[in-house]
Protein backbone atom coordinates (compact mmCIF):
# COMPACT_ATOMS: atom_id res chain seq x y z
CA UNK A 1 0.00 0.00 0.00
CA UNK A 2 1.48 3.03 -1.34
CA UNK A 3 -0.60 6.11 -0.14
CA UNK A 4 -1.25 6.31 3.09
CA UNK A 5 -2.41 10.11 3.98
CA UNK A 6 -0.77 12.12 6.89
CA UNK A 7 -1.46 11.66 10.64
CA UNK A 8 -3.97 14.65 11.59
CA UNK A 9 -2.00 16.96 13.56
CA UNK A 10 -3.70 19.02 16.89
CA UNK A 11 -5.73 21.78 15.22
CA UNK A 12 -7.49 19.49 12.48
CA UNK A 13 -10.95 19.46 13.40
CA UNK A 14 -11.04 15.68 13.06
CA UNK A 15 -9.18 15.05 16.16
CA UNK A 16 -11.78 16.69 18.13
CA UNK A 17 -15.31 14.61 16.95
CA UNK A 18 -16.61 11.77 18.30
CA UNK A 19 -15.76 8.86 15.69
CA UNK A 20 -19.22 6.78 15.06
CA UNK A 21 -19.23 2.93 15.76
CA UNK A 22 -18.41 0.62 12.89
CA UNK A 23 -21.12 -1.56 12.33
CA UNK A 24 -19.33 -4.15 9.70
CA UNK A 25 -15.84 -5.12 10.94
CA UNK A 26 -15.43 -7.50 7.83
CA UNK A 27 -16.60 -4.92 4.76
CA UNK A 28 -13.58 -3.53 2.30
CA UNK A 29 -13.64 -0.32 3.73
CA UNK A 30 -13.04 -1.58 7.18
CA UNK A 31 -10.50 -3.64 6.18
CA UNK A 32 -9.04 -1.36 3.89
CA UNK A 33 -8.94 1.05 6.79
CA UNK A 34 -7.83 -1.42 9.10
CA UNK A 35 -4.78 -1.90 6.44
CA UNK A 36 -4.41 1.82 6.95
CA UNK A 37 -3.69 2.37 10.24
CA UNK A 38 -1.28 -1.10 10.45
CA UNK A 39 1.02 1.02 7.39
CA UNK A 40 1.13 4.16 9.31
CA UNK A 41 1.55 2.63 12.65
CA UNK A 42 4.23 0.80 11.26
CA UNK A 43 6.21 3.22 9.96
CA UNK A 44 5.77 5.49 12.42
CA UNK A 45 7.51 4.85 16.33
CA UNK A 46 4.16 5.09 18.01
CA UNK A 47 2.80 2.52 20.33
CA UNK A 48 -0.84 3.11 19.00
CA UNK A 49 -3.03 4.44 16.59
CA UNK A 50 -6.64 5.30 16.28
CA UNK A 51 -8.50 5.73 12.93
CA UNK A 52 -9.50 9.59 13.27
CA UNK A 53 -5.83 10.38 13.24
CA UNK A 54 -5.59 9.14 9.67
CA UNK A 55 -8.81 11.27 8.95
CA UNK A 56 -11.69 8.57 9.32
CA UNK A 57 -14.18 9.46 12.34
CA UNK A 58 -14.86 5.36 13.18
CA UNK A 59 -14.30 3.31 16.35
CA UNK A 60 -11.20 1.57 15.87
CA UNK A 61 -7.52 1.65 16.85
CA UNK A 62 -4.72 -0.25 16.91
CA UNK A 63 -2.42 -0.51 20.28
CA UNK A 64 1.17 -1.86 19.26
CA UNK A 65 3.26 -1.71 22.50
CA UNK A 66 6.90 -2.39 21.42
CA UNK A 67 9.95 -0.69 22.78
CA UNK A 68 10.50 2.33 19.91
CA UNK A 69 13.11 5.00 20.18
CA UNK A 70 9.42 7.11 21.20
CA UNK A 71 9.14 4.52 23.85
CA UNK A 72 11.75 2.36 25.09
CA UNK A 73 10.96 1.11 27.26
CA UNK A 74 7.62 -0.39 26.46
CA UNK A 75 6.70 -3.83 26.50
CA UNK A 76 6.09 -5.93 23.47
CA UNK A 77 2.57 -6.56 22.52
CA UNK A 78 1.54 -8.02 19.11
CA UNK A 79 -0.03 -5.21 17.36
CA UNK A 80 -4.09 -5.76 17.94
CA UNK A 81 -6.86 -4.17 16.25
CA UNK A 82 -9.79 -3.23 18.02
CA UNK A 83 -12.77 -2.36 16.62
CA UNK A 84 -15.57 -0.51 19.02
CA UNK A 85 -13.09 -0.80 21.84
CA UNK A 86 -14.64 0.14 25.28
CA UNK A 87 -13.51 -0.43 29.03
CA UNK A 88 -13.98 0.25 32.63
CA UNK A 89 -11.70 0.52 35.76
CA UNK A 90 -11.07 -2.79 37.99
CA UNK A 91 -10.26 -0.68 40.48
CA UNK A 92 -10.54 3.27 41.23
CA UNK A 93 -6.68 3.66 41.40
CA UNK A 94 -4.67 5.88 38.67
CA UNK A 95 -1.56 6.34 38.20
CA UNK A 96 0.75 9.51 36.03
CA UNK A 97 3.52 8.16 33.56
CA UNK A 98 4.71 10.11 30.27
CA UNK A 99 2.37 10.04 27.22
CA UNK A 100 3.11 11.55 23.90
CA UNK A 101 1.26 11.33 20.25
CA UNK A 102 1.96 11.34 16.88
CA UNK A 103 -0.42 14.12 16.12
CA UNK A 104 0.94 16.15 19.03
CA UNK A 105 4.73 15.78 18.24
CA UNK A 106 7.54 17.43 19.79
CA UNK A 107 6.29 17.55 23.44
CA UNK A 108 5.51 14.42 26.46
CA UNK A 109 3.31 15.17 29.57
CA UNK A 110 2.64 12.92 32.73
CA UNK A 111 -1.28 12.16 32.13
CA UNK A 112 -3.34 9.85 35.19
CA UNK A 113 -4.68 6.85 34.15
CA UNK A 114 -6.27 3.85 35.39
CA UNK A 115 -3.89 1.38 36.33
CA UNK A 116 -5.86 -1.70 35.50
CA UNK A 117 -8.95 -1.74 33.24
CA UNK A 118 -11.72 -4.44 31.57
CA UNK A 119 -11.63 -4.01 28.51
CA UNK A 120 -13.92 -4.87 25.47
CA UNK A 121 -13.68 -5.05 22.05
CA UNK A 122 -14.50 -6.48 18.65
CA UNK A 123 -11.33 -8.11 16.30
CA UNK A 124 -10.87 -8.02 12.85
CA UNK A 125 -11.73 -10.96 12.22
CA UNK A 126 -15.36 -10.14 13.84
CA UNK A 127 -15.37 -12.05 17.41
CA UNK A 128 -16.06 -10.00 20.42
CA UNK A 129 -12.90 -9.88 23.19
CA UNK A 130 -12.75 -9.33 26.58
CA UNK A 131 -9.97 -9.07 28.28
CA UNK A 132 -8.12 -7.20 31.69
CA UNK A 133 -5.20 -4.96 30.79
CA UNK A 134 -2.74 -3.32 33.27
CA UNK A 135 0.30 -1.18 33.82
CA UNK A 136 1.58 0.83 30.03
CA UNK A 137 -0.88 -1.14 27.50
CA UNK A 138 -3.71 0.39 29.85
CA UNK A 139 -2.49 3.36 29.30
CA UNK A 140 -2.35 2.95 25.54
CA UNK A 141 -5.48 1.62 25.66
CA UNK A 142 -7.34 4.54 27.45
CA UNK A 143 -5.03 7.19 25.34
CA UNK A 144 -5.96 5.56 21.72
CA UNK A 145 -9.97 5.24 22.75
CA UNK A 146 -10.09 8.69 24.08
CA UNK A 147 -9.21 9.71 20.62
CA UNK A 148 -12.39 8.32 19.56
CA UNK A 149 -14.10 10.60 21.75
CA UNK A 150 -12.63 13.86 20.54
CA UNK A 151 -10.34 13.88 23.33
CA UNK A 152 -6.20 14.11 23.30
CA UNK A 153 -4.05 12.98 25.84
CA UNK A 154 -3.03 16.83 27.16
CA UNK A 155 -6.53 17.30 28.02
CA UNK A 156 -6.38 14.77 30.82
CA UNK A 157 -3.03 16.62 32.28
CA UNK A 158 -3.58 17.61 35.45
CA UNK A 159 -1.33 20.48 35.75
CA UNK A 160 0.69 22.25 33.21
CA UNK A 161 4.18 21.66 34.53
CA UNK A 162 3.60 18.26 33.57
CA UNK A 163 3.80 19.69 30.07
CA UNK A 164 7.44 19.07 28.65
CA UNK A 165 9.27 19.05 25.28
CA UNK A 166 10.46 15.89 23.99
CA UNK A 167 13.98 16.75 24.18
CA UNK A 168 13.33 17.38 28.05
CA UNK A 169 11.68 14.55 28.33
CA UNK A 170 14.69 12.42 27.12
CA UNK A 171 16.67 14.03 29.67
CA UNK A 172 14.36 13.26 32.31
CA UNK A 173 14.05 9.31 31.52
CA UNK A 174 17.95 9.53 31.09
CA UNK A 175 17.55 8.84 26.95
CA UNK A 176 19.33 11.54 25.59
CA UNK A 177 21.96 10.47 23.90
NI1 LIG B 1 -2.43 9.86 20.30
Amino acid sequence: MDNIPAILQLGHPLLRQRAEAVDDVLSDSTQQLIETLQVALANSQGVGLAAPQMGIAKRLVIVASRPTTRYPYAPLMLPTVMVNPSFAPVSEQQEKDWEGCLSIPGIRALVPRYTDIAIRYTDSNGQTIDQTLSGFVARVFQHEVDHLDGFVYLDRVLDNHDIVAESEFLKICGLAA
